[in-house]
């Protein structure tokens, strides 16, 4: 991490006012008062194992645990010895009684189409495509890489994994070829789940083409399964490729799940660090799922007569947690749709809450400052009385973002939820519960039960009330990430070598005097774009790696809508000219070497970068030439000052 921002953070938001849960939410809520909170989080805190064993009945075992907990830091292992599975509580357990013809997936595509699979089809598509990989030779163990549209059949797709023990690793179907390559040779994944397009603001999006280009450097994919969704025409290599409808008709619809160790691998999923190529999270099983279903209960309240629709893509660990496990194991009815929310036009999502009823929302700051930015006309078009919870996550919601949804979409009757979490915690950390929590705009309030937070010094020491610092996690929880796939000492340096004996979130916090965390967003170089981090080293080494380009740094600069936008700072080689056609150049570059993404929003030309006498990119002092600020801090080691002066100058080419 760079340590530029020290445990020094400064915080300039106040904001005094406070919601409390309406009594009417909190006479039904699980969790209905603060004192209730209280009891059940110093109940965790004190008693960890007695806590999690209890809470961990709410899943379906096929052997139980010998211990709940066994810390050997940093490394935990959780319910040890039990075996289960996961699909087996997200679908075949609601399969008998009632709700085997509720509806799992309610599905809407861009165009319009629409599909709802009651639990049993779930079962019986996820039953058949198992018995397709396992013809495939996919073993308990062997990964299976996914890069799909969000259809259902992507999370059939997951859903097939984890019946027969063969950890995914989903792609976004925005990245790129390159990025889709890097992840699968990391992991070495053995079979692609993948679909000739999706539909994007009314464009295919050609995954099978990018799949294509992938593929030619990764020899460890034996075998395609391609589900044809634009039915547009897709290259096809015969032996290597298979469509999707074809293999799964033939096959048997019976498939029992395969009870795995509470640690086997559930997933792996590549996010953004501050260094290196990305990191492959590597969640297990049991844990991973005991926290899926406990925070959906609490922190979304969902009881089986919710409609929840969580905008996230399942390439995301939001989709991951709170699209599929986590629902799905609550046997919930999940609206999924594939598209853009401005198309055809800005009131889609506004439109599908309406036309399915939904009663719960889980979306991202940064589209609800588009949805503020589009205008309130399009969400009074239509009738939103059916929601009843608003929830988001990704970013720090600005309060006047917050102050918009409840107003506007919440019809200021639905409490919402903030949700503090990442790719790593595998589940919601910091989070009001509705019915307890007064919520404040702009905080996350409070940790869950089991989670204990504290925001310290550099040196590891607490940070009086009111100041920033760095947010850790002190003590071990079930749906943490057990390593990182491949690399595990980079795992130790990443989260446990900053700070003595805690976990290293990478967040700045601040606690006020009512015990609310506020998250001050990220202290290491990796920007917040749209909700979705991005390494700035990723985007740097995607411009050097262009003939043209000698160096690159790469910050964040404040944007209304997106939270963050991207500024490039570049160097050409000798003999390059800076032109409007190079910079045109470069973004394409990075988009194809990342995904769009990724793409930088300002490309600035620099003879040189402002650099420390030992060498180092000050990027502080780049973020305040990006934001268009004075700078502030210390730049007594700048090597050369002229650069700056420089830098603020020859702003355009
Ligand atoms: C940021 C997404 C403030 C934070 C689930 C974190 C947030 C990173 C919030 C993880 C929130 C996420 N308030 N910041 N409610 N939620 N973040 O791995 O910087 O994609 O470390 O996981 O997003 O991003 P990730």
């Amino acid at each position: 991490m760079s340590s530029e921002h020290g445990g020094a953070i400064h915080s300039v938001l106040i904001e005094n006012r406070s919601f409390p849960p309406s009594a009417e939410f909190a006479s039904r809520a699980r969790v209905g008062s603060i004192e209730e909170y209280e009891r059940l989080w110093t109940r965790a805190k004190d008693d960890p194992e007695g806590f999690w064993g209890e809470i961990a009945a709410c899943l379906t075992w096929s052997k139980p645990w010998s211990r709940v907990l066994d810390w050997q830091p940093p490394h935990a292992r959780w319910f040890v010895d039990a075996t289960l599975n996961a699909a087996e509580n997200c679908v075949d357990r609601h399969c008998v009684g009632a709700n085997r013809n509720k509806a799992a997936i309610i599905w809407e595509g861009e165009p319009g189409d629409r599909r709802v699979l009651r639990y049993q089809d779930l079962e019986r598509e996820t039953a058949k495509l198992a018995n397709v990989l396992k013809r495939f030779g996919v073993r308990p163990g062997d990964v299976v890489a996914i890069y799909m549209p969000l259809v259902p059949e992507a999370v059939v797709a997951m859903l097939a994994c984890a019946r027969i023990g063969a950890p995914h690793t989903v792609v976004f179907g925005g990245f790129s070829a390159e990025a889709l390559a890097g992840r699968i040779q990391d992991c070495g994944a053995k079979v692609l789940l993948t679909a000739d397009g999706g539909w994007r603001r009314g464009k295919i999006v050609p995954l099978k083409e990018q799949a294509d280009l992938a593929l030619a450097t990764c020899p460890t994919v034996e075998n395609v399964i391609v589900y044809q969704r634009t039915a547009h025409k897709v290259g096809f290599e015969p032996g290597r490729d298979h469509w999707w409808h074809e293999v799964t008709a033939e096959a048997s619809p019976d498939c029992p799940p395969v009870a795995v160790d509470s640690e086997h691998p559930l997933f792996i999923l590549y996010t953004s660090g501050s260094t290196g190529k990305p990191k492959g999270i590597l969640h297990t099983t049991g844990g991973y799922l005991v926290g899926c279903h406990a925070t959906t209960g609490w922190v979304f309240d969902l009881r089986d007569d919710d409609t929840y629709f969580c905008t996230a893509d399942i390439g995301w660990i939001t989709g991951h947690s709170y699209v599929v496990y986590g629902p799905l194991a609550r046997g919930a009815t999940v609206v999924l749709y594939e598209g853009a929310p401005n198309w055809p036009d800005e009131a889609r999502f506004w439109k599908i809450i309406e036309d399915y009823r939904v009663s719960i929302l889980y979306t991202a700051p940064t589209a609800i400052r588009a949805f503020m930015k589009w205008g309130e006309q399009y969400p009074l078009r239509h009738d939103l009385s059916s929601l009843r919870l608003l929830g988001t996550v990704g970013e720090p919601i600005n309060p006047e973002a917050w102050i918009w949804y409840q107003r506007v979409i919440g019809g200021g009757r639905c409490p919402i939820v903030d949700t503090w979490w990442q790719t790593e915690t595998g589940a919601i950390m910091i989070s009001p519960l509705p019915g307890a929590t007064p919520t404040v705009p702009g905080s996350a309030t409070r940790p869950l039960p089991g989670v204990v937070p504290e925001i310290v010094t550099k040196d590891g020491k607490p940070v009086p009330v009111g100041h920033g610092g760095l947010l850790v996690i002190k003590q071990p929880w079930p749906a943490m990430l057990r390593t990182l796939h491949g690399d595990d000492d980079r795992y130790r340096a990443t989260y446990w070598s900053e700070i003595d004996g805690c976990y290293f979130t990478g967040d700045g916090a601040r606690r006020d005097e009512n015990g609310n965390y506020w998250i001050l967003g990220r202290v290491d170089d990796v920007l917040n774009v749209a909700g979705h981090r991005l390494s700035t080293m990723e985007i740097e080494s995607a411009l050097v790696s262009h003939a043209r380009v000698a160096e690159a740094a790469v910050v964040g600069r404040p944007d209304d809508i997106r939270g963050q936008a991207i500024v490039a700072f570049v160097t050409l080689e000798s003999g390059q000219s800076p032109s409007e056609a190079v910079r045109q150049e470069l973004r394409a570059h990075v988009v194809k070497e990342i995904g769009a993404l990724a793409r930088p929003d300002d490309i600035r030309f620099s003879e040189s970068l402002p650099k420390t006498r030992s060498g180092k990119i000050m990027r502080r002092l780049l973020r305040d030439v990006a934001a268009g600020r004075e700078t502030v801090g210390d730049t007594s080691t700048i090597e050369d000052f002229s650069v700056l002066a420089r830098l603020r100058s020859d702003d355009e080419v």
